[in-house]
């Protein structure tokens, strides 16, 4: 059994959370491990009519047979953490590793103070911006330093690789976007690492032979929070007319909106590696989409967008979201288009 990455193909809040989740129930991976950044992401599963914000646990919780791990290359906000613990009840199958570098109370007001994160760049002010200097500057606190951090301690990488030993199912959850990426994104209008896969199997320690698929997830129309460019943003008027308003799950500010962006999703394909695409809230964008669990249910205006994504990228989409609800999905995986 292979490894298999979730990466954001736009600029965050894609839907990952949910695409997650809905794997995690459906394909039952032994590992759920998250990657990206940090606490700075927000990724919204609804389960058993709860709604989740998980900045730190992986959004896979909802299979109770999968073990929770965050890698290494994670920044951990020990305060954040413990209370997603608390509230997705998975404290005995949670593992945070040992080297996963700790966001501290400095950080978070570096990052909230500052003229230039803050006010130009328009960061999340969670403090992964200063945590990620702290660590580049070899002067971060490690989980392994953090006493409540303690029994949840674990060797991420040595798991990971044990369970593919044993053929079992690891699922990789990134977070952040492609447009994001610290290396082939907006720069300076970036979060503070890239978030491409090849680094998103780096943090959690799996090398690039090990990964057998990579689901590249891209909304059906492209959002986005913060400061930045944004080829193809309308107005915000155009948004409401469309009947799409969307607030940040960590930060509470109006998403930007804008329409499919093509260019930048054939982009992310390729520095992806992408082997499998999916496509979230089409229900938003089209009329007579919510809910559906088929292809063949989908108005042809619906069809025909999903078709030519699939035509410009060259990768086939396997998975669309259709709805809030976990179930609300058609699996091209099963059904062909
Ligand atoms: P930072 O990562 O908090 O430093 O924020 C840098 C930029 O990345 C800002 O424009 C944020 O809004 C954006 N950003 C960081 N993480 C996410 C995310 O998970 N979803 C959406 N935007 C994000
Ligand atoms: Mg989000």
């Amino acid at each position: 059994m292979p490894a298999v990455i979730v990466a954001g193909g736009q600029f965050g809040d894609e839907g990952k959370g949910k695409i997650v989740a809905y794997l995690a129930l459906h394909d039952r991976p032994k590992i759920v491990a998250r990657a990206g950044v940090g606490p700075n992401a927000g990724h919204t599963v609804i389960f058993r009519g709860k709604k989740f914000g998980l900045r730190q646990v992986p959004s896979g919780f909802v299979h109770e047979g999968a073990r929770m791990l965050i890698g290494p290359g994670v920044l951990v906000n020990p305060e954040v953490v413990l209370e997603e613990i608390e509230e997705t009840g998975v404290g005995d199958r949670l593992g945070i590793d040992r080297r996963c570098a700790v966001i501290e109370a400095q950080h978070i007001e570096q990052d909230r103070t500052s003229e230039h994160l803050k006010g130009k760049i328009g960061s999340t002010g969670t403090g992964c911006g200063p945590a990620n200097v702290a660590r580049v500057s070899r002067v971060a606190k490690l989980a392994d330093d953090i006493p409540t951090l303690r029994r949840f301690l674990a060797d991420v990488p040595r798991e990971v690789d044990d369970a593919l030993h044993r053929d079992e199912l690891v699922l990789i959850e990134g977070s952040q976007g492609f447009g994001l990426s610290l290396v082939h994104g907006t720069y300076p209008y970036v979060t503070s690492k890239d978030t491409s896969a090849s680094t998103l199997a780096a943090d959690v320690g799996v090398g690039p032979t090990r990964i057998e698929e990579v689901m590249l997830v891209f909304k059906a129309y492209v959002s986005r929070v913060g400061a930045g460019p944004f080829a193809t943003e309308m107005p915000p008027e155009e948004a409401e007319e469309l009947g799409i308003v969307e607030y940040g799950t960590v930060t509470g500010r109006r998403r930007r909106i804008g329409t499919f962006d093509f260019e930048l999703a054939k982009r992310a394909a390729m520095i992806n590696g992408a082997t499998q695409i999916v496509i979230t809230c089409l229900d938003r964008l089209f009329k007579g989409c919510s809910g559906m669990r088929s292809f063949s249910q989908l108005p042809p205006d619906a069809r025909a967008f999903v078709e030519r994504i699939e035509e410009e990228l060259g990768v086939p989409v396997t998975l669309i979201s259709t709805g809030e609800n976990i179930e609300d999905a058609i699996d091209l995986r099963t059904e062909k288009l």
